[in-house]
């Protein structure tokens, strides 16, 4: 694998819930020569504990609070990887960017609410409620757009989307700004 002669910059897919960010990073990896973080799955895993629990023992802001930590030891400590973020990670990091390259995959509210059925909306402790679900995705698609330096339309197929990703990382020069 690639990664392992050289290092290549971070790619971060930021988006709503449902967006795909797990099954496009995941490819994207793959065919990209790096490896894949799923930053939900590293907060569960460094707490010894699913989010949802997290959410209702501790409280949203406590969540928060280890995403935003997550994310600065993200930006020191990994390199060579495709992260894929959870929605809100992007609202409480301003500088993503010190991360890698920000990928914003946009998918309208009617297709997430197509990708994730009303039997797999358990797990998602902010998506119980549908219309508090679409005021939140209104609201922070202006956030996610303000973020990323690359946005891709995500309603295609996980491989035509991995393709464009690539193809556009290609013409952006894998370069972002750090700080
Ligand atoms: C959240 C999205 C979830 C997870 C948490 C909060 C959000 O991740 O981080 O439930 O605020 O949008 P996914 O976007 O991977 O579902």
């Amino acid at each position: 694998m690639d990664t392992l002669s050289r290092c290549p910059e971070n790619i971060v897919l930021i988006g709503f819930m449902g967006s795909g960010k797990s099954t496009v990073g995941r490819l994207l990896a793959r065919k990209s020569g790096r490896y894949f973080l799923d930053a939900d799955a590293l907060i569960e895993s460094q707490q010894g504990r699913p989010i949802p629990e997290i959410f209702t023992k501790e409280g949203e802001a406590f969540f928060r609070k280890l995403e935003s930590e997550s994310a600065e030891w993200m930006a020191k400590c990994v390199r060579g990887t495709v992260i894929s973020t959870g929605g809100g990670m992007p609202l409480v990091v301003e500088r993503l960017q010190d991360i890698g390259t920000v990928v914003y995959l946009k998918l309208p509210f009617e297709k997430i609410l197509e990708r994730i059925p009303p039997g797999e909306r358990n797990g998602r402790p902010l998506f119980g409620d549908i219309e508090r679900a679409e005021r939140l995705y209104t609201e922070r698609e202006k956030v996610y757009e303000a973020r990323a330096h690359l946005t891709v339309d995500a309603s295609a197929s996980a491989e035509e989307v991995v393709e464009t990703v690539l193809s556009l990382l290609a013409q952006h020069g894998g370069r972002h700004e750090r700080g």
